[in-house]
């Protein structure tokens, strides 16, 4: 009779765990919450000034994306900023909905009002100040669940020194009263004291090494001449076979991000959008209008300030009903799976 090695059945166990991880996926994808009525945050932002829309941690099947709605007081001292501000490792998109101020990111002023979006670099010092004589509220989309789940989300708060792992509290960001305002690094800086890159010339090896030696400073330099703010006013509407769209954060524009996409969409009354489907996940807020969407096999009402988490590769259409045109802010983790090689798109009906 055949015996089985020591540790048979748990291998079997772990390897089977992964041949049937894709349908277990879709039963939790069918199970997580789509649909956020503008209702929770009317229930729960008096109080918190920060209502999760979208998370993982709440239950959805988000794994790039955490989308949320803040709000914080009038003047400078109310956010307790005093020089940096914060930083963290994952990309951040800011749509101003209320109030208006200026935003320090990486030592340069961004002045902001309602309809305009800020796109915050992966780990660009900044903070955010509210000039208006009212709450300054705005939703804000962020790759902090891809961060936590590679193990590499870091949030400096000049607030709480105490959880700093990078910034050193000798810096010349500590010196300086503008968060960032520091030298951009000399892309040479990555080689160690000691090393001549010369002697090592015709190496392949060695030429593969030294760009991993000087990625960082040379992506910093990439990273503040990237974009960062985008007027309202300045959005363009334009025709593609999912309706029409106006593009607001993408690498393909100048910004740098690795990771999320931001456009909004509008939809005529009486209209609808195209259908597809994608193997990224998508979060829709609803900025004006009213009508519904059909998302797999299902149908969600939405109106003004209602939340739509599309899971990856679901099939969604969205029809406009209200009597002012629908806008829709929408975020895609599109530019990670296009990073690793991991995006499909399939287009169906197309918008009228
Ligand atoms: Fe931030
Ligand atoms: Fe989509």
């Amino acid at each position: 009779m055949e015996t089985k090695p020591p540790g048979y059945d748990e291998y079997l166990r772990m390897y089977m765990e992964m041949v049937s991880f894709a349908k277990e996926e879709l039963k939790r994808r069918a199970t997580s919450p789509v649909h956020v009525p503008r209702e929770k945050i009317d229930r729960e932002f008096a109080g918190h000034n920060w209502v999760l829309l979208v998370d993982p941690r709440i239950g959805f099947n988000s794994r790039i994306i955490r989308f949320w709605i803040n709000g914080f007081p009038p003047g400078e001292a109310e956010n307790k900023w005093q020089f940096m501000g914060h930083r963290h490792t994952v990309e951040a998109v800011i749509y101003v909905l209320k109030g208006y101020g200026y935003s320090i990111i990486d030592g340069v002023r961004y002045d902001w009002e309602p309809g305009d979006f800020l796109c915050v670099p992966v780990f660009a010092w900044h903070r955010h100040i509210n000039l208006s004589n009212e709450d300054m509220v705005y939703v804000a989309s962020t790759t902090g669940p891809l961060s936590m789940g590679i193990g590499v989300a870091i949030y400096e708060d000049e607030r709480f020194p105490e959880y700093w792992v990078f910034a050193q509290k000798d810096t010349n960001e500590k010196k300086s009263l503008i968060p960032g305002a520091v030298e951009i690094p000399d892309a040479q800086r990555g080689i160690p004291e000691g090393i001549d890159p010369k002697e090592y010339a015709g190496s392949t090896a060695a030429k593969i090494y030294f760009d991993q030696l000087t990625f960082a400073e040379r992506e910093e330099q990439a990273r503040r001449g990237g974009k960062v703010l985008v007027k309202g006013k300045d959005l363009k509407f334009e025709k593609t076979p999912m309706g029409w769209v106006a593009p607001v954060v993408d690498p393909k524009l100048g910004f740098y991000v690795k990771v999320m996409s931001t456009c909004v969409a509008e939809i005529e009354p009486g209209k609808r959008s195209g259908a597809h489907r994608h193997l990224y996940e998508e979060v829709n807020h609803i900025l004006a209008g009213e009508g519904y969407s059909i998302i797999e096999d299902k149908r969600y009402q939405w109106k003004k300030g209602d939340t739509l988490s599309i899971p990856v590769f679901s099939w969604h259409q969205h029809f406009s009903t209200g009597k002012e045109p629908a806008r829709i802010l929408v975020h895609t983790g599109r530019p990670a799976m296009e990073n690793i090689g991991l995006m499909i798109t399939q287009q169906g009906e197309v918008a009228d």
